[in-house]
């Protein structure tokens, strides 16, 4: 007999059929009723264990963790919180979990506990949830731009660019490290190394993205994205993964109008298919705001939070205004916390990003229009600014409670700036003479920008940690399994 789901089991129109379900134990009461969970939804299906037709040894072994096999009939269950549950007539261990060993517990554990057991913690009800959202929120990224008729690209994982120029990145090498191959200037000879030069993993696929849209028109990326940046912050990921979208021709405001409509649309496709899980991480927020002071309580539950970002159209300030806003702002004198910032051309700390999105508009913010030498080198000049005060056409979406969850930019497309900027900064235009093909060759308007995959599943399913919104976290001293 074939298993069916237990989501499909739940969704059933018709009972008293026989049925057979495979899962783990979740909890096991009265030497009765087991709840049974098998991933395809938060639900479990309550199965009534015939205990005086069931060998002792047989009752002993359903524990927590447990995996089983049910057959029984499924019928409705008079018991409150479940629609059907299965009378079951056959039972079977088909792994068993050592009650005293098995770290999940059906009891709240800590999150930072549950990151210390990174390959059981989804066996939890709230992992489980959190990981089915992620999942949902791809399909959704790949269905919007698929939709529209953009062409998925997957840019090199390894490379030779360092695309922000930031110099944050993980050096790739198959040299012996005990022994490594030094030139006459008595450095590491990386023409002796597997690529024959330096490589390293990619900070960004968009220099390799803009050749795709210079010919294929629209285009996005959607992969593992590598920064060794020593931030030990609880929205910095060593390994993340981000969606980069490219359009030809498109300008800096076409590019604030796609990113908006793309985070509402994957907002809103997860609000439609993952119902129950954010029902459930919205039950369990509100259950850990009890215990905070009402002062600190968020506004909005997750649910209605995520349909303000929906209803609402975000608010594009340029970096002028906003300096100009966070100039104005009353520095909080009680905490001794000083949103203030008085110069143009400083880069906002998060702290002030936070002050403009949580406190002074309360939706999420584009910041627009950056000075220049804050920014990457590929971001197109305003043209008529002030000596001394260049500004550039990037954009960065600022989120309540994450901060930035999106850069981008319209590019800098004329030959002679680009090559201009690139030499004032010493970014080699050898190595990077690909991309600067593009603008040799057919040259044009474009524009794009990046999303932080974890900062959106942080965004919506309400989780304050980026470590817990991505199976296997990698972060500056932890790297697990
Ligand atoms: O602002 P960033 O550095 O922009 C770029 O990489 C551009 N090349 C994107 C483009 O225009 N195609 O990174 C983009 C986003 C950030 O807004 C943030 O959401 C996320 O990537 N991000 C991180 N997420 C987790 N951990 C980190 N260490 C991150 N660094 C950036
Ligand atoms: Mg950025």
């Amino acid at each position: 007999m074939k298993h069916t789901k237990v989501r499909d089991l739940l969704n059933s129109t018709t009972t008293l059929q026989e049925v057979n379900a495979k899962g783990w134990v979740r909890t096991f009461r009265n030497n009765q009723f087991i709840a049974l969970n098998d991933g395809s939804t938060i639900n479990n299906i309550q199965c009534v264990v015939d205990f005086e037709n069931t060998p002792e040894e047989t009752l002993k072994r359903i524990t927590t963790g447990a995996a089983v096999s049910v057959i029984g009939t499924l019928v409705e269950s008079k018991g409150a919180g479940q629609k059907y549950e299965i009378q079951v007539s056959k039972l079977e261990i088909l792994g068993d979990s050592d009650a005293e060993k098995f770290p999940m517990q059906p009891k709240k554990h800590s999150l930072e506990f549950l990151r210390e057991n990174a390959h059981l913690r989804v066996r939890t009800n709230a992992f489980g949830a959190i990981m089915r959202v992620r999942s949902v929120l791809s399909y959704a990224v790949h269905k919007y731009f698929q939709d529209k008729g953009f062409v998925y690209v997957n840019t090199p994982i390894i490379t030779g660019a360092d695309a922000e120029g930031a110099g944050e990145m993980f050096q790739v090498t198959s040299l012996p490290l005990d022994n490594l191959p030094k030139n006459e200037e008595g450095n590491i000879d990386f023409k002796k190394d597997f690529f024959g030069k330096h490589t390293n993993l990619t900070v960004s696929g968009q220099l390799e993205g803009e050749t795709f849209a210079m010919a294929l028109g629209q285009i996005y990326t959607f992969g593992p994205t590598f920064r060794a940046e020593n931030s030990n912050t609880s929205r910095h990921l060593a390994e993340f993964w981000m969606i980069e979208p490219e359009v030809a021709f498109n300008d800096l405001d076409d590019n604030m109008d796609l990113a908006e409509d793309f985070i509402q649309y994957v907002i809103k496709y997860a609000l439609d298919h993952c119902k129950d899980d954010l029902k459930f991480l919205e039950g369990r927020l509100l259950e850990e705001e009890k215990s905070k002071p009402q002062a600190e309580r968020s506004e909005m539950a997750l649910l209605e939070k995520l349909n303000f970002v929906l209803e609402n159209n975000f608010k594009r300030v340029s970096y002028t205004e906003a300096i100009d806003i966070l100039r104005d702002s009353t520095p909080n004198k009680k905490k001794k916390f000083q949103y203030l910032i008085n110069e143009w051309g400083a880069d906002l700390q998060s702290e002030h990003e936070r002050y403009l999105v949580e406190k002074h508009f309360k939706c999420p913010v584009i910041l627009y229009d950056y000075p220049a030498n804050i920014k990457a080198f590929y971001m197109r000049l305003n043209d008529n600014t002030e000596p001394g005060r260049e500004t550039v056409r990037a954009m960065d979406i600022l989120f309540p409670g994450i901060g930035e969850i999106v850069g981008g930019s319209e590019r800098e497309e004329r030959y002679d700036v680009l090559v201009q900027k690139m030499e004032a900064l010493g970014i080699d235009k050898e190595e990077l003479y690909w991309y600067l093909d593009t603008r040799r060759f057919g040259s044009a308007t474009h524009a794009g920008f990046g999303l932080g995959f974890e900062r959106l599943v942080l965004f919506v399913t309400g989780m304050t940690n980026i470590r817990d919104v991505i199976p296997f976290p990698r972060t500056p001293g932890s790297a697990e399994f």
